[in-house]
């Protein structure tokens, strides 16, 4: 059993493959301790005195004196508020007096096999014999508050997914005002600390920086994960980096406002929170009602980032991705936005299908402007009415003509949206988030629906559903194109609209819940103006999430990099497009955008009827490549070996299957440097034992795989490395196979 409980010591002891966690009731009144996490330990003896409580201030009942001073060093499994910690505190409870102190203390547990599922939210999932639960109840015993702490223990995948309930056992009305999925007290150590930032077009891009004392915290206050920060944070050894080192990361499942912090206090002991932002958060709770918070997905990894990543992944496609096109090859698809924008007709749209469909492309995505008065972006969200002026004939016409060609077609909405103008504004204004009086702050000239609204999740879906049923529609693309602002709802009450950020959160959940229940075999894309949303909870839904608006290959770079510390290659929305790119202006080789497309979902967002002959020539010889590589790059794990993030003038990473007989080595030079010699570049995730075919993979040439004339040893390419000569030219990229000869 992952985890047990030790009678005698008070202990929790948890278990996963490579880790171990531990925590201890201490004292008469029942502290929830940390002692420990990290690499696993195969005894606890004495692993109690890691709270320190019996040395000064010692616990309360020794030296009640000083409880303060306990309270402020005591490594807390959940911390209290306003009652002597002045570190962050994990929970904020106002009662109806007006007070808000709160303290927690052991009641009862109970380990049970398997996870139950967190209402209304997204989480992980696993069977008996795959995940076994811990449920801790604390007990405030002056309001009456009761709290349990969820640990579910993926023993083999070494990650834990902590959750938290509050359940209002008392008979009185709270109002919570903070309620964080995680707190964890570690002890004091030299720590970076890891985040991803971005903006639109330049998503997660890696941050690290020492953590020093006081508090560094990220955040989301905009309504969904963001584009800007990004729900994750990872401490790490000063000395970690990608195969080596301590490694702890913290992953929240939500897709709305939320806070990430770390903070070092005076004895240099660190506490790292998560969970919803408690800014602009509050939530009335009557007697026996509960809230239930998201969960967070944490991992230890003595082996730097990459054991952390490949844990991620791991849980990620075995635990949190639920569509039956996981394991499946996507359709390859082509998307018209970059091609055409607002300026389409269904004869467009059939002409690039019926130049895809000749060059391999399996489907193709309508994205926005084919309903209503969408002739720009300033119009018609909310009237999903088809456009027949664009679409003559209907949508079910456009559909069977693209079938006809052998192709899928896919379809764009934007459902959280309600333009100003539009039908649906003019008859419901009051759908609209906003706040009486005051005019709305509008983004792209839209406003945000309030989904809070069980009628007016009701009419949307009823929408989507007609156009979906009037059209043999395989794919759909649901984006989410501006930030939450101006929050009030028509129709919560004035004690409860601090309850609307989260309520339209679980609004969006139970919507693609509904869409999938309807659409069971559907495949559904994430998307918020790129990648603003792409996080564990929007993956319990979709498989795949687009990336960025930004398709240049070498921004794609860091962005997918930066993706792909915690999130399979398989859920990456990754499409070749034109050049000069849209984004950035700049032009790079129709090869290296495919190499970098492919590790992604891999797609076109381009007029392939307006191709250069050379490019379209190359592209069915990518579709080659994806129809060869993709079960390797879909269920393959994932290594980084060199990052042009880190001051290289390349970026280097590779896919392995599980084995370590088959890896592809994905190589970009970004800008190319004179009077240098051949790169060595050491590998990852090969058998030391065993020697290697080399290839060269062509994604122009007439042949895909070009024997490179060498057999290597895996330890030599482990060890020493891979020699890469310098490819003429900035922006150019290698993908090179290796094979287990022996
Ligand atoms: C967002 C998406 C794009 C495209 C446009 C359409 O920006 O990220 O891919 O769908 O909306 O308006």
């Amino acid at each position: 059993m992952s985890i047990r409980f030790l009678e005698e010591e008070k202990i929790f002891w948890l278990d996963t493959k490579n880790t171990t966690y531990l925590m201890a009731i201490l004292g008469e009144e029942g502290f929830l301790g940390h002692l420990y996490y990290g690499k696993k330990l195969k005894g606890v003896s004495g692993a109690t005195s890691l709270a320190r409580v019996t040395e000064p201030p010692f616990l309360p009942e020794k030296n009640d004196r000083d409880r303060s001073s306990f309270f402020d060093a005591f490594p807390f499994e959940y911390s209290s508020n306003g009652v002597g910690d002045f570190r962050e505190s994990s929970l904020k409870i106002r009662t109806m007096e007006g007070h808000d102190g709160v303290s927690l203390f052991y009641v009862s547990h109970e380990i049970y096999r398997g996870k139950k599922k967190l209402e209304g939210l997204p989480a992980t999932f696993g069977a008996e014999d795959e995940v076994t639960t811990l449920v801790v109840t604390m007990k405030d015993p002056v309001i009456g508050m009761a709290v349990e702490l969820s640990y579910s223990v993926f023993e083999t995948t070494d990650v834990i997914a902590r959750s938290v309930k509050v359940i209002n056992a008392s008979d009185k009305t709270f109002c919570l005002e903070k309620v964080m999925s995680l707190c964890m007290d570690l002890e004091g150590k030299d720590a970076d600390v890891l985040t991803l930032h971005g903006s639109w077009a330049r998503e997660r891009r890696m941050e690290r920086k020492t953590l020093g004392h006081g508090r560094y915290s990220i955040s989301s206050l905009r309504g969904e994960s963001s584009h800007q920060e990004h729900p994750f944070m990872a401490l790490m050894a000063k000395n970690a980096d990608q195969t080596s080192g301590d490694v702890y990361g913290f992953h929240f499942v939500y897709s709305g406002n939320f806070l990430a912090q770390a903070e070092r206090n005076q004895f240099g002991q660190i506490r790292v929170v998560m969970g919803i932002n408690p800014e602009e958060f509050s939530w009335k709770l009557e007697p026996g009602e509960s809230f239930q918070a998201p969960e967070v997905i944490i991992t230890y990894s003595a082996h730097g980032l990459g054991g952390m990543t490949r844990s991620y992944h791991d849980l990620y496609r075995k635990h949190l991705i639920r569509s039956p096109w996981l394991h499946k090859k996507r359709p390859i698809l082509i998307n018209n936005w970059e091609a055409t924008y607002f300026d389409f007709t269904a004869e467009k749209i059939v002409d690039i299908a019926r130049e895809s469909a000749k060059l391999g492309i399996e489907m193709l995505v309508l994205d926005d402007g084919w309903f209503g008065n969408r002739f720009d972006d300033n119009r018609s969200l909310g009237d999903w009415q088809v456009n027949e002026e664009k679409i003559k004939g209907g949508m079910g016409k456009l559909a069977e003509e693209i079938n006809a060609l052998g192709m899928k077609f896919g379809l764009w909405f934007e459902p959280e949206m309600i333009s100003p103008e539009s039908k649906l504004y003019k008859e419901h204004p009051d759908w609209a988030i906003q706040i009486p009086g005051r005019r709305a702050c509008r983004a792209r000239n839209q406003y945000v629906l309030d989904l809070s609204r069980r009628e007016v999740r009701d009419y949307v879906l009823s929408q989507v559903f007609a156009v979906l049923h009037g059209a043999n529609i395989e794919y759909v693309k649901w984006d989410m194109n501006r930030p939450l602002t101006d929050l009030g709802s028509a129709d919560l009450p004035a004690d409860r609209q601090g309850e609307l950020y989260h309520r339209f959160v679980l609004g969006t959940y139970e919507m693609q819940e509904r869409l999938l229940q309807e659409f069971p075999n559907l495949l559904l894309e994430n998307c918020s103006g790129g990648g603003g949303r792409f996080d564990p909870g929007m993956l319990y839904y979709s498989p795949q999430i687009w990336c960025s608006d930004d398709t240049d290959a070498i921004e794609r770079l860091a962005i997918q990099e930066g993706t792909a510390l915690l999130y399979p290659l398989c859920c990456m929305g990754a499409h070749v497009s034109v050049c000069p790119n849209h984004t950035v202006g700049r032009t790079t080789p129709f090869a290296t955008r495919g190499m970098v497309a492919l590790s992604g979902t891999f797609g076109y967002e381009l007029d392939v009827t307006k191709l250069s002959e050379e490019d379209k020539a190359a592209v069915p010889k990518q579709v080659r490549a994806y129809h060869a590589f993709n079960d390797l790059i879909r269920e393959g794990q994932y290594y980084r070996c060199a990052s042009s993030l880190e001051s290289r003038d390349y970026d280097c990473y590779q896919v392995c299957d599980e084995a370590g007989e088959k890896s592809l080595v994905f190589f970009t030079q970004v800008l190319a440097t004179p009077n240098l010699r051949s790169r060595c570049i050491p590998l990852q995730g090969l058998k030391e034992d065993a020697n290697y075919k080399v290839w060269q993979i062509s994604l122009e040439g007439e042949e895909l795989l070009t024997d490179a004339g060498k057999v290597i040893n895996g330890g030599v390419l482990m060890n020493a490395g891979l020699i890469l000569e310098r490819p003429w030219g900035d922006f150019q990229s290698s993908l090179i196979y290796l094979e287990k000869v022996n």
